[in-house]
């Protein structure tokens, strides 16, 4: 049943409870994923107060809420620079050249892989398979956005083009 009152910000509520409405979901804990997605869009990262929101609306404890978020490499527990660059590194990918991408960016960006730019800029991850394999190394920015067939002059652009 939707939930009418609740400290959870309104606009977030409605988007929980549309999730509800679509009656896709046999139990309210199997809408842990899609309200964690929901909430990351609302607040931008797995935050506390995005913990919050869903562990309420599920009726599920915070500790298991973060716990299970913590399991996907998409759910951003850390507050994530502007720019999160997520580099694929699973096997067809890593065999077309992923690690070389990857040690490019941090001689670059000057961080670790995990890491965000002092100025908030750019974050690093890798991720397992984007799920276009046959085009590797690929890399998505913010979650959305695919580069297929990267190489280190292509990555440098695309850089460019985000600052
Ligand atoms: S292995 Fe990289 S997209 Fe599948």
């Amino acid at each position: 049943m939707a939930l009418t009152f609740s400290k959870i910000p309104g606009e977030l509520l409605e988007k929980f409870n549309a999730l509800e409405e679509k009656g896709k979901y046999p139990k309210r804990k199997s809408m842990l994923v899609p309200a964690l997605h929901i909430a990351q869009e609302h607040f931008g990262w797995i935050s506390d107060e995005a913990v919050a929101a869903v562990a309420e609306f599920l009726e599920l404890s915070p500790n298991y809420v973060k716990g299970d978020a913590s399991f996907y490499t998409m759910f951003f527990m850390d507050k994530p620079g502007k720019h999160v660059i997520q580099v694929c590194h699973n096997v067809s990918c890593y065999l077309e050249g992923a690690e070389d991408i990857v040690a490019h960016l941090e001689r670059k960006l000057g961080i670790k892989c995990g890491g965000t730019t002092p100025d908030g800029k750019f974050s690093l991850v890798t991720v397992e398979c984007l799920g276009a394999c046959g085009r590797g190394p690929v890399v998505q920015i913010n979650n959305r956005e695919y580069h297929e067939y990267m190489t280190i002059e292509k990555i440098d652009s695309l850089l460019e083009s985000l600052e």
